[in-house]
């Protein structure tokens, strides 16, 4: 007994005053933020109007929206990848009623919002029930999304709105390249080949057009539908037209590393890690980006946890794709640390429901700055799900 306390004691002692901290391990780490987030979306489940979706907190009251808003299908989603962790029966009754409320979205032919839309709530249904109904409203939608396809200019129409005195003809956004996740999933599907050479060539023609040389969108590129020239490149969320917006960004890397996953392409694993070292390269030490990555105020600027969040669900993704991806990985778990910190992750039973704090909607419209939004909390989940896995 006295020989084991002798040699037991001197790592005792090292351990007690080596000054080393003792780290959260990432299983731990999600364990903690899924019964979080359980607690976060039962609240909101319970609190939400029958009608609407959640969208953001004022402080005081839930900000919701209509189904309409392009952020509908993210409570839903979210409240699937809380019953895939935690299997409790009640999440899935809360995600089946969520989710069938976006369901008229898959009719929707004048907004590429639809495949956020619809690949958030029923496309995680379909993934995790097998649902047949589920299955056909993605199928649905799918084919409302590639109706705004035009095969002159190469892409999917983004917006029929104009904004701030803008004369757009055929406005296309980075953004878009998340929805094609929706026109690859059904052409597997279906076995509907003409859906996946939409996204094809949406997301060549992107690839070709939307970036700088540095790797970097622009957030929107207006076409001419009638010969597919460039009329102008421009933002309309971030700081300027040549910045790097964040969560653009974010959508870029995710978009080519899904397009990845479904195609083999090479050239979409080039682009992707292209833009992940860039991204490595530009970002904060605690990983979370400011808004835009060329604000003047930077470091007195407001950081965005939605385009951290997006960014390492991609990351991870990535990482399995090539030889090395250690540093992807570890960019990954620097965020997801960073967002499961007090600083990001919400007291249960504050926050409005949601899950993360400090997310930047609209910077330049002067709306949704320094909020909870459902796309950070979804893409948070996904993330910690992935990296668990
Ligand atoms: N798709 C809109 C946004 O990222 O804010």
């Amino acid at each position: 007994m006295t020989k084991l306390f002798s040699k037991v004691l001197p790592f005792a002692i090292a351990l007690l005053f080596c000054g080393c901290e003792h780290q959260e391990s990432m299983n731990d780490l999600a364990d903690r933020v899924f019964s979080s987030a359980a607690q976060q979306c039962e609240l909101m489940a319970q609190s939400i109007d029958s009608l609407r979706t959640p969208r953001s907190f004022d402080g005081t009251k839930l900000i919701t929206a209509r189904p309409k808003w392009w952020c509908s299908g993210f409570f839903p989603g979210t409240l699937w990848l809380v019953y895939e962790y935690t299997g409790e029966e009640k999440f899935r009754t809360f995600a089946e009623r969520e989710t069938a409320k976006v369901e008229p979205m898959k009719w929707v032919t004048d907004d590429h919002d639809v495949g956020f839309q619809i690949n958030c709530s029923f496309g995680q249904q379909y993934r995790l029930t097998g649902d047949s109904h589920a299955r056909e409203v993605m199928h649905t939608a799918a084919r409302s999304l590639a109706s705004g396809f035009n095969p002159t200019v190469g892409c999917i129409r983004s917006w029929y709105f104009q904004l701030r005195g803008s004369s757009w003809q055929f406005p296309v956004i980075i953004d878009n390249m998340m929805n094609l996740e929706l026109l690859m999933s059904v052409a597997e599907l279906e076995n509907e080949p003409e859906l996946a050479h939409v996204a094809v060539s949406h997301a060549n023609t992107t690839m070709k057009n939307h970036y700088r040389p540095d790797f970097t969108t622009f957030h929107l590129v207006d076409y001419n539908p009638a010969d597919g020239s460039i009329i102008d490149r421009q933002t309309v969320q971030g700081y300027a037209d040549d910045s790097a917006w964040a969560r653009g960004q974010a959508w870029s890397l995710y978009g080519f590393t899904m397009m990845y996953r479904f195609t083999r392409d090479a050239s979409y694993l080039e682009r992707a890690t292209s833009v992940a070292d860039m991204l490595l390269s530009r970002l904060p030490e605690d990983g979370i980006p400011y808004w835009d990555f060329d604000s003047p105020k930077i470091p007195d600027e407001y950081k965005d946890a939605s385009a951290a969040a997006v960014m390492a669900s991609a990351f991870i993704e990535l990482a399995d794709y090539v030889q090395d991806g250690s540093s992807y990985l570890s960019m990954a778990e620097r965020q997801l640390r960073t967002l499961s910190s007090d600083e990001y992750l919400a007291e249960p039973g504050t926050n409005g429901g949601f899950i993360l704090k400090h997310s930047v909607g609209n910077m330049p419209g002067n709306s949704e700055i320094d909020v909870p939004l459902s796309y950070a909390d979804y893409y948070f989940l996904e993330a910690l799900g992935k990296f668990k896995k």
